[in-house]
């Protein structure tokens, strides 16, 4: 790995897991400081030797849906960084799985919570970071189901939606601060979020759980996974310099996702 990413600061939102652990690791072996939060203690707990070896890891226990606990998050972290090169908004939940008659208003709103509301906590902390940084990035993560319907996920499908018109929009109110705001939208992830996924589509459905995954997989024209340090590789590079004019994009990782049923 190069060294791409020396001396760039980067906050993770949900990082000790997952797509946003994968892009820690990744962000960490080319040099950057990692910021990163999480709600859940067994993960920090995890990662917590990878902290004792890399100096430039810090992890935080935060509800990225809690405002109070994305204030202090940001307390805490200003006591080493008065700068941030970039914010990966990575926090969203899979939300409940149900035609729209069975799901409750209780389900739609903590999704919305945690999947659009979140990113508005944190962005809102992080633009005068960015700006102090004279420039940098926001990365926010969509999903296929941000650009294409999702049956039986409606509340999911909306917060991605929502996702990408945050992103449009902030692309042309911080590009005069050389501030680029991205969206990423990952295919099949390979991970422990598929695999809960998979297990409640099938169990609605009352399929078995192979052919779920066999269908999810069909999905993309390369028939296969896409795995969590695809999506790491990507932020990478929006983060890099090599990235200096990109803005505003939708960018699929996703091995050409045509359809999401
Ligand atoms: N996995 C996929 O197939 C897939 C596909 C498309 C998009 N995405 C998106 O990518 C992002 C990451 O997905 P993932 O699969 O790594 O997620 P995941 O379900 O594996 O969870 C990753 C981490 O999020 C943390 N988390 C959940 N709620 C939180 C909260 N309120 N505050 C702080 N941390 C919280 C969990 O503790 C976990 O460590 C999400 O926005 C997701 O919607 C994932």
């Amino acid at each position: 790995m190069n060294n791409t990413l020396k001396n760039k600061r980067i906050l993770i939102s949900a990082g000790a897991s997952g797509i946003g652990w994968a892009t820690a690791k990744i962000c960490l072996l080319k040099g950057a400081t990692v910021f990163l939060c999480d709600v859940q203690k067994k993960y920090l707990s995890k990662i917590k030797k990878h902290k004792q070896i890399n100096k430039k890891l810090f992890t935080y226990h935060c509800d990225a849906s809690s405002e109070d606990d994305v204030i202090q998050l940001f307390t805490k972290i200003s006591k080493k960084t008065k700068k941030l090169d970039c914010l990966i908004n990575n926090v969203g939940v899979a939300g409940p799985t149900g035609t729209i008659e069975k799901l409750s208003s209780i389900q739609w709103e903590k999704t919305l919570k945690t999947n659009v509301i979140s990113h508005f906590y944190f962005t809102k902390l992080a633009i005068p970071m960015l700006k102090k940084n004279k420039g940098g990035s926001i990365i926010n993560m969509s999903s296929g189901a941000g650009i294409m319907g999702f049956p039986l996920r409606s509340p999911y499908a909306a917060s991605k939606w929502a996702v990408i018109g945050i992103t449009k929009t902030l692309a042309m109110e911080l590009g005069k601060f050389k501030i680029r705001v991205n969206a990423i939208c990952p295919g099949t992830i390979k991970g422990n979020r598929m695999v809960r996924v998979i297990r409640d589509k099938a169990k609605f459905l009352k399929i078995s759980k192979k052919s779920v995954e066999k269908e999810f997989i069909s999905m993309s024209s390369i028939n296969s996974w896409v795995y969590e340090e695809d999506i790491g590789y990507m932020c990478s590079f929006l983060i890099s310099e090599d990235a200096k004019r990109i803005s505003g994009q939708v960018i699929g990782v996703d091995g050409n996702a045509t359809r999401l049923d």
